[in-house]
């Protein structure tokens, strides 16, 4: 088969790595990749939500299937793009459709299909310009700390928690107001959850599933998880506190009558489901569903699949998922992320990385890379996720730190304490 990955960064890197192992790859593109994907098939230099530009590169290559990385193609519609399209209709592609991939594009209609389909999730309420008044009332109802949301897309920075009732109130309007534009014209305000947070990840079909191996993710910038939030600083799968009863109750009150959902609702869906969770007391809750796989959880995900990768894609994209099982390593994977100083604010880019290969040990997955002048330099915030495996937690973190240190470039930056709340 020819595959062809759309996204830039880790994640595609460490979906693509899998997928060079596969005996039923042909070819390998990456659009538009980075310096890691490009040593692992051909890095083709578009925008991924340009859905004419990746026609054309399907039907050049003469891909079979597409696999679609981050969310937001997913939520412009670039299934039903490929569905409508008489040269499209009959190629392979792994993401949700336009009304799937809803459940991240929309807080509020995220909210709204949890409860119809009895998933547990935080009590909660929609709010827009019309319903002010009955917000500040929802607001004085439940416990401090709040929870606000702008129901729309806004950069992983749209949800607040808010200690002072009267802040929270003045917050809310000023989200309605427009603080992250049309994405927040409607609040979800949602009950505080207090518990562990973890993601779990499905594979679906639409009709069958696998459940892919969990993970957490280190969301803050600071050691100690504290600062601004980041995408994600480090992950670690498994996740030791998710035991066989917990993920039992994951799948039967959460991922069955998620899946069931779909069919109910005539959500087309052959893709994966990250769902965040809140372990309260050993009880699951949805905190949110994301239509794709997470980065940095990618990266430790991934590797502890035994399965073809390429295999199981294939079945999900035929609707053969039901013939397949999934094997799992059981040891640890560990990832820690190396940033650029200043992220997630400024930072700079087009610094030279160097110390490649002296890292012994761990697989070393491109975030935000790219080449100047031949040399590989830094392109985004988060540059390079650095994973190791083994069957303690701690021996792979290890091996994941001493490999972060010997990777440089300038005002390199990450955290050290990653997995230690684990332990
Ligand atoms: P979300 O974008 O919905 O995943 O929210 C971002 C982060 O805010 C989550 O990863 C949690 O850490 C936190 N969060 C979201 N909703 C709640 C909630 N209801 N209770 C507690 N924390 C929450
Ligand atoms: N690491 C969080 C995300 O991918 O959304």
């Amino acid at each position: 088969m020819n595959v062809l990955i759309l996204g830039s960064g880790g994640r595609e890197h460490a979906l693509g790595w899998k997928i060079a192992q596969s005996k039923k790859l042909n070819q390998l593109f990456f659009a538009p990749g980075n310096a890691g994907t490009h040593h692992l098939g051909q890095n083709i230099e578009l925008n991924p939500e340009n859905f004419e530009d990746v026609k054309q590169t399907v039907l050049n290559q003469n891909i079979n299937l597409v696999i679609v990385g981050p969310e937001a193609p997913l939520v412009e519609g670039i299934v039903d793009f490929f569905k409508t399209d008489s040269d499209l209709k009959s190629i392979g592609i792994i993401g949700p459709s336009k009304l799937g991939a809803t459940l991240e594009g929309s807080k509020d209609f995220a909210k709204a299909f949890m409860q119809k389909h009895n998933i547990p999730t935080a009590g909660y309420l929609s709010v827009n310009k019309n319903n002010l008044d009955e917000g500040f009332s929802f607001l004085e109802s439940v416990k401090a700390p709040y929870v606000l949301k702008a129901d729309g897309l806004a950069a992983g920075k749209g949800v607040l928690i808010i200690d002072n009732i009267e802040e929270a109130k003045s917050e809310l309007k000023s989200m309605i107001d427009g603080k992250f534009g049309e994405a927040s014209s409607t609040v979800v305000i949602e009950e505080f959850l207090d518990g562990i947070e973890l993601s779990v990840f499905v594979l679906t079909d639409g009709s069958s599933y696998l459940r892919l191996p969990e993970a957490k993710d280190y969301k803050r910038i600071g050691e100690g998880d504290v600062g601004l939030n980041t995408g994600g600083m480090g992950a670690i799968s498994p996740v030791p506190f998710a035991d066989k009863e917990f993920l039992q109750k994951v799948e039967d009150r959460i991922i069955k009558p998620t899946i069931d959902g779909f069919n109910t609702d005539n959500i087309d869906y052959k893709g994966f489901v990250f769902i965040g969770l809140m372990n309260i007391d050993g009880e699951p809750f949805v905190i949110e569903y994301n239509v794709r796989m997470g980065d940095p959880e990618t990266e430790v995900v991934i590797p502890r699949i035994e399965n073809d990768l390429l295999d199981i894609l294939e079945a999900t994209a035929n609707g053969t998922l039901d013939q397949k099982t999934i094997q799992i390593n059981p040891q640890y994977a560990t990832t820690v992320m190396l940033v650029s100083g200043g992220y997630p604010e400024s930072y700079e880019k087009n610094k030279i990385i160097t110390g490649f290969n002296n890292c012994t040990g761990s697989e070393i997955f491109h975030a935000g890379t790219g080449f100047l002048n031949n040399e590989v330099v830094t392109k985004g915030g988060r540059v390079i996720a650095v994973t190791s495996i083994a069957n303690k937690m701690n021996d792979a973190l290890k091996i994941s730190f001493k490999n972060a240190e010997i990777i440089q470039f300038d005002k390199k930056n990450y955290r050290k304490d990653i997995g230690l709340d684990l332990q």
